[in-house]
C-alpha cells in the first residue's frame, strides 16, 4: 500500500513529464501504461481514484489489441455510475498517443489499447542497437540474492527431485545473473548426519579398504548404506558401536574425519558428472560447513525465550501452526541426545546468508514436499531475529518427477533411475532420430558433427521438457514426448533457431547494419511477430518474481511458431524492394537473438546448424 500511495505520489509530480522521453527508453510497455492509466484517472476523478487499480491485463485475442483495461468496471462500483461512463472519462484522459492508437470501449466497458506501429518500432529499434542485452537494463542497485539448489545428500543416489532442482534453480540463477544481480549459488549437500557413524563403522567391519581411500562407485556406496542402515534397526550392540562412532566423528577425531571426507570425495565425482554435462558450477557449502554455528543457534534460541525443554529435547512452538488436537506444534531443534537437526543446520544456514553473503533474497529450490520444513524454519528464523524483515525468503517449490504411466519413476526393473544412466539415454535417443533424418535427407555428415549435435539434443531435451513443465505440477518423464520434433520440446526450438540462423545466412546479412534498419510492420504477420519480440522484458521481470521458467519456454514457443507464419506469408529472399528485404531480415535477425538469449537462459547453448 505504501509502495503504491508513493507511486501516486510520483505520478502526481511527474503529470507535467515528457511522455515520449519515457516512451522510448527500456521501461517495460506494460509499466508505462499503468501508470498512464493512473493519472488519467487521478485526472478525471481526483483524490477518490488515489488508490484505484488499473487493472490491466494482456488483451485475451489479438484482434482485441495487445492490453485490456479493467478499470472502469471496479472503479464504476465505488462511484455509483455506468462503467461506460466511467470508461469514456477515464479515455479522454488518457494521454498515451505516443504509445497507443485511438483507445476502445468496448463490452460492459473494457478499454481496449493497441500499440501503434510506430511505438512497435521503435521499441524494436532497442532491441536492434542492443545486440547482447536485446534493450534491457541491468538492476541498478543490484540485489544480492542466495540460490539454494540441487544439493543432493552424500552416500545416497542423487535422484530424479535433485535433477529437477539443479535445472530449475540454474535456469534462476542464470535469469537472476542476467539481470545484473549478484547471485550466490550454493549447494547445500547433506554431508552430515548420524548416518556417517553407522556407515563408517559397517565399512571398518566389512570394506575397510574403502574408508582407508580407496575408490568405489556411488552405487556400491549407496548399497553398503542400506546394509549398514538394515544391521543398526537389528543388532544393539551394532546400533550402541554406531552411536559411539558419531561422538567420535563429532569430536573431530582424525581417523573418522578421513572416512568421512573421502566418502564426500567419492560421492562428490559422481555429482560432478552430472554438473559437468549440464555446464553447471557453483560454491559447494553442505550442511557440516554449519557445525560450528550450530550451538549458537540453540543458545540465541533459548535466551530468547524461543526454544523451550520439551521431553529431554530442546523446541520452538510455533505461531499459528497448530497440531490435530489444537496444540501448537513445536520444532525440534535440538535432540534429547544432544543431535543437531535438518532445520537447525537451516536455521544456522539462513542467520550465515543474511549476516556473512549480507543477502536480500534466499531462494530454496526443492521438492514441495519441504514446504512445511521451510515454513517452519523461515518463522523461527524471522521470530529469532536470524534474518531481518528485508530479506525476503522463499521456498521455491517444485512438483514430483514420474513415469510416463503417471507412478513412481523406476528402472523397468523396479530400481531407482541412476542420472547418469538417464542423460545418456537421452543423448543415444537423440542420435538415432538424428541418424535417421539425415538418412531420410540423404544428407552426408561428419562423425563429430553427429556426435555433438545428439549430446547437444539429448541433454537439452532433458532440460527443456523440466522446465516447460508448469514448476509446482508434477511432471511424467518422457523420453517420446521430450525428444519429439514437434511441439514444445528442445528438438523443435533447437530446429527453429538453426533453421532461421540458415536463412540469415543464406540471404546473406552478415553485413546488415541492424541499428539502422526501419523495420516495415505492414503484413500481418510481421506485426504479430514484432508484438511478441517487444514482450521479453515483460516476461523476464516477471520470471524474475514468479521463478517459473515454463512462461519462457511458452513465449519462446510463441515466438518460433509466430516466426514460421511470418515466413510462410513474407519472403525475405525475394521481397518486393531492397528495404523491405533488409526490414525482414532484421525481423528473422532479432527472433534469432531473443531465441538465443531465452535459451541461455534455459540452460541450453542452441546450435547454428542441425
Ligand atoms: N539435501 C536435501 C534433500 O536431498 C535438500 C537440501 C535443500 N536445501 C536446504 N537448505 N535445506 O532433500
Amino acid at each position: 500500500c505504501s509502495a503504491a500511495s508513493s507511486l501516486k505520489e510520483d505520478i502526481r509530480e511527474g503529470m507535467g513529464m515528457n511522455d515520449s522521453k519515457e516512451a522510448s527508453d527500456s521501461i517495460d510497455v506494460r509499466e508505462i501504461l499503468d501508470r498512464r492509466i493512473s493519472e488519467a484517472m487521478l485526472r478525471a476523478f481526483g483524490d477518490s481514484a488515489a488508490d484505484a487499480d488499473p487493472m490491466l491485463t494482456a488483451a485475451t485475442k489479438e484482434e482485441f489489441g495487445d492490453y485490456q483495461c479493467n478499470a472502469a468496471m471496479s472503479f464504476a462500483k465505488k462511484m455509483k455510475q455506468k462503467p461506460r461512463d466511467v470508461a469514456a472519462k477515464i479515455v479522454e484522459e488518457l494521454q498515451i498517443a505516443d504509445l497507443c492508437t485511438e483507445p476502445q470501449i468496448a463490452g460492459p466497458g473494457f478499454i481496449n489499447l493497441t500499440l501503434s506501429t510506430e511505438f512497435i518500432q521503435s521499441k524494436l529499434r532497442l532491441m536492434l542497437n542492443d545486440k547482447d542485452r536485446l534493450g534491457i537494463e541491468k538492476k541498478n542497485p543490484p540485489q544480492r540474492i542466495v540460490v539454494d539448489f540441487s544439493s543432493p545428500n552424500v552416500a545416497k543416489e542423487m535422484h530424479v527431485g535433485h535433477l529437477r532442482s539443479t535445472i530449475i534453480g540454474e535456469s534462476i540463477c542464470r535469469l537472476l545473473e542476467f539481470l545484473g544481480h549478484e547471485v550466490i549459488r550454493l549447494n547445500h549437500i547433506g554431508d552430515w548426519g548420524t548416518q556417517f557413524g553407522m556407515l563408517i563403522l559397517y565399512l571398518k567391519q566389512v570394506a575397510p579398504e574403502v574408508i582407508k581411500g580407496e575408490e568405489v562407485d556411488l552405487g556400491d556406496l549407496v548399497a553398503f548404506y542400506k546394509k549398514a542402515k538394515v544391521k543398526f534397526d537389528e543388532n544393539d550392540e551394532f546400533k550402541s558401536n554406531a552411536r559411539k562412532e558419531v561422538v567420535e566423528l563429532q569430536a573431530e577425531n582424525e581417523e573418522s574425519m578421513a572416512a568421512w571426507r573421502h566418502l564426500c570425495e567419492q560421492s562428490r565425482k559422481e555429482f560432478k558428472k552430472i554438473y559437468d554435462e549440464l555446464d553447471i558450477t557453483f560454491e559447494e557449502r553442505g550442511e557440516s560447513f554449519y557445525n560450528p554455528y550450530l550451538k549458537d543457534v540453540i543458545t540465541s534460541l533459548q535466551e530468547q525465550g524461543l526454544a523451550v525443554e520439551d521431553g529431554g529435547a530442546q523446541v520452538v512452538f510455533l505461531d499459528g501452526i497448530a497440531n490435530r488436537d489444537g496444540s501448537s506444534q513445536g520444532l525440534i531443534v535440538q535432540k534429547s541426545d544432544g543431535g543437531f537437526m535438518y532445520s537447525t543446520t537451516d536455521l544456522a544456514a539462513m542467520r550465515y546468508r543474511a549476516d556473512v553473503d549480507r543477502a536480500e533474497r534466499i531462494l530454496y529450490v526443492t521438492d514441495v514436499g519441504q514446504a512445511f520444513h521451510f515454513e517452519q524454519v523461515f518463522q523461527v528464523a524471522r521470530r529469532a531475529g536470524f534474518v531481518s524483515d528485508t530479506v525476503s525468503l522463499e521456498h521455491v517449490p517444485f512438483g514430483l518427477v514420474l513415469g510416463e504411466d503417471g507412478k513412481k519413476f523406476k528402472t523397468r526393473s523396479g530400481a531407482t533411475v541412476k542420472l547418469k544412466d538417464l542423460l545418456d539415454e537421452a543423448v543415444s535417443r537423440a542420435e538415432a532420430d538424428i541418424v535417421a533424418r539425415l538418412k531420410a535427407e540423404d544428407r552426408e555428415e561428419s562423425e563429430e558433427f553427429i556426435r555433438s549435435s545428439s549430446r547437444k539434443v539429448g541433454l537439452s531435451a532433458v532440460v527443456y521438457a523440466d522446465l516447460k513443465t508448469t514448476r509446482t505440477s508434477n511432471y511424467r518423464f518422457s523420453f517420446d514426448k521430450m525428444l519429439a520434433l514437434q511441439g514444445n520440446t528442445a528438438p523443435y526450438m533447437l530446429y527453429a533457431y538453426a533453421r532461421i540462423q540458415g536463412i540469415n545466412r543464406k540471404v546473406g546479412s552478415e553485413d546488415l547494419d541492424l541499428p539502422s534498419v526501419d523495420v516495415v510492420l505492414d503484413d500481418i504477420s510481421e506485426k504479430s511477430l514484432a508484438r511478441h519480440l517487444i514482450r521479453l522484458p515483460r516476461i523476464l521481470a516477471e520470471l524474475e518474481v514468479e521463478l517459473k521458467p515454463h512462461t519462457l519456454c511458452d513465449y519462446i514457443f510463441e515466438l518460433s511458431q509466430k516466426f514460421n507464419q511470418f515466413y510462410e506469408r513474407c519472403s525475405i529472399a525475394n521481397a518486393e524492394s531492397e528495404e523491405l528485404k533488409r526490414s525482414r531480415l532484421a525481423l528473422a535477425q532479432l527472433t534469432a537473438r531473443v531465441l538465443k538469449l531465452s535459451l541461455h537462459l534455459l540452460d541450453i547453448k542452441p546450435l547454428e546448424r542441425l
